[in-house]
């Protein structure tokens, strides 16, 4: 009966959804289904982003404002108050699934967020956790804290597993056309799964299990983590050969099967790729399994700041200049081209190398006007204006990330140095431009 009932309001776009989180992964989401015709309620805890929802601002540079101007006419509002939960259909949890200071699975957003929406729960409702996470977490986690609250789940409650599969910025890709991986706790709450998923995405993988859901997005990322970090290690090698590695992986791109093309750079970042991989190591060890390649990924592409400094010293020496007291000016803050999102960025680990080398050090990115602090540790910084005048003031520039309004030629003209990290040059260790 509550299957029946939730499926058609589900298919008849007359359900209330609820995203808990409104972040890099929640606010998309929230605004396609919005977009679709049905009405939205987006949940934070974060006073201040739900504020700026509801006055129709988006703080998230790639997520258009007008967008959010157009779910808000069509009665998208944000809330802190988890008790509307009660009058929502479809829950969705958008919530982090960070590290801890240990390195393991930091549960504690999901699990705080499912302890306070439990009291609101009511049965014919759906939920579904999308944050990445080790195989067993919706069985293991989310599944007891349910039953205890007396629902019967497949019964006269829903509950899967859909991993996010947001590529922020990607032209190519956006939520409406990128498959999504679904897997239900019982047969029944897949089908309803299917039947919320269906409305907003071109396809719902049905997977046979929560677990295997859980797993699928975590090895998408150790497939990018690993393949990156063999790239990581291959650059070290086309390095101390003089071969421009970027050349080597355009060159076998041209195969057209059993090649997949993968880049190194500075080392890894963002919230996913670095730390994803480490969920999986963890559950692993309970199995007695030691996940090596994981490891040894992580080992590397943890290794590239520091290489990419060594290079710079090395090539700041060939210029008769000590790092110390050297002026460095790193461009591009954020992890990945074209957005404003630090977390975990690898440009970061080198403007801490930098001051403990005693450098002195400026970044540039048009995305990144302020960068006052990370995790507790203040740096009080702003991004430099890209000019003639300004770069030729350096001793070096580190191309950390390649964001697009970076006048590259004008760069190349005035710098010094340059310790390209992502191969936009096409020289190859000659004295003013090293590949590292
Ligand atoms: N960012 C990506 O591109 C991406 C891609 C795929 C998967 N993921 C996964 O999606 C999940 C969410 O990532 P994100 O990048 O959107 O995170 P985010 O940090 O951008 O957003 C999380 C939001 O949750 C809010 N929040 C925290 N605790 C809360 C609570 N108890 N109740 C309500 N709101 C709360 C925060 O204020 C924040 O707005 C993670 O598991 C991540 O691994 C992210």
């Amino acid at each position: 009966m509550f299957k029946t009932e939730l499926t058609k309001r589900l298919k008849e776009r007359k359900a209330i959804l609820g995203i808990v989180g409104m972040g890099y992964v929640g606010l998309p989401l929230a605004l396609r289904f919005s977009e679709v015709g049905y009405t939205v309620k987006g949940f934070d805890i974060d006073a201040n982003r739900v504020a700026l929802l509801n006055r129709g601002e988006s703080y998230i540079r790639h997520i258009p404002q007008d967008k959010l101007t157009i779910a808000l006419q069509n009665g998208f509002t944000a809330t802190s108050n988890y008790e509307e939960a009660n009058k929502i259909d479809a829950l969705i949890l958008c919530l982090p699934t960070p590290l801890n200071k240990y390195r393991e699975p930091d549960l504690s957003y999901v699990l705080s967020s499912v302890e306070a929406l439990l009291p609101f729960l009511r049965k014919g409702q759906i939920l579904s956790l999308e944050s990445t996470t080790y195989p067993g977490t919706t069985e293991e986690e989310l599944k007891p804290r349910i039953e205890k609250y007396g629902f019967k789940l497949g019964e006269d409650f829903f509950l899967v597993f859909s991993p996010e599969r947001e590529d922020p910025t990607n032209q190519n890709f956006h939520t409406a056309i990128i498959p999504k991986v679904c897997g239900g706790i019982t047969a029944n709450c897949l089908d309803v799964g299917e039947s919320l998923y269906e409305q907003v995405v071109s396809r719902v993988v049905r997977v046979s299990s929560t677990r295997t859901a859980e797993i699928t997005k975590l090895l998408e990322n150790i497939h990018r983590a690993v393949n990156i970090g063999l790239m990581n290690e291959l650059k070290h090698v086309a390095y101390e050969m003089d071969i421009d590695i970027f050349e080597v992986i355009h060159a076998a791109a041209t195969k057209p099967f059993g090649f997949v093309p993968y880049y190194p750079g500075p080392g890894i970042g963002g919230h996913c790729i670095p730390v994803d991989p480490f969920y999986l190591t963890w559950k692993a060890r309970e199995f007695g399994i030691h996940t090596r390649f994981i490891e040894l990924a992580g080992q590397i592409n943890s290794s590239m700041p520091a290489w990419v400094i060594r290079r710079l010293v090395a090539a700041l020496n060939k210029h008769g200049k000590p790092i110390q007291n050297s002026k460095i000016l790193l461009l591009g803050l954020a992890y990945k081209v074209d957005i404003d999102d630090i977390r975990q960025s690898p440009s970061i680990n080198l403007i801490d190398l930098l001051l403990k080398s005693g450098a002195k050090v400026d970044y540039s990115d048009p995305f990144v006007p302020k960068f006052y602090n990370y995790h507790e540790k203040i740096y009080d910084m702003q991004s430099l204006d890209l000019s003639p005048e300004n770069i030729k003031q350096y001793d070096a520039l580190i191309l950390a990330t390649c964001h697009t309004p970076f006048d590259y030629e004008m760069i190349r003209e005035n710098a010094q140095l340059i310790i390209d990290t992502r191969g936009k040059f096409h020289e190859i260790n000659v004295d003013t431009i090293i590949k590292a």
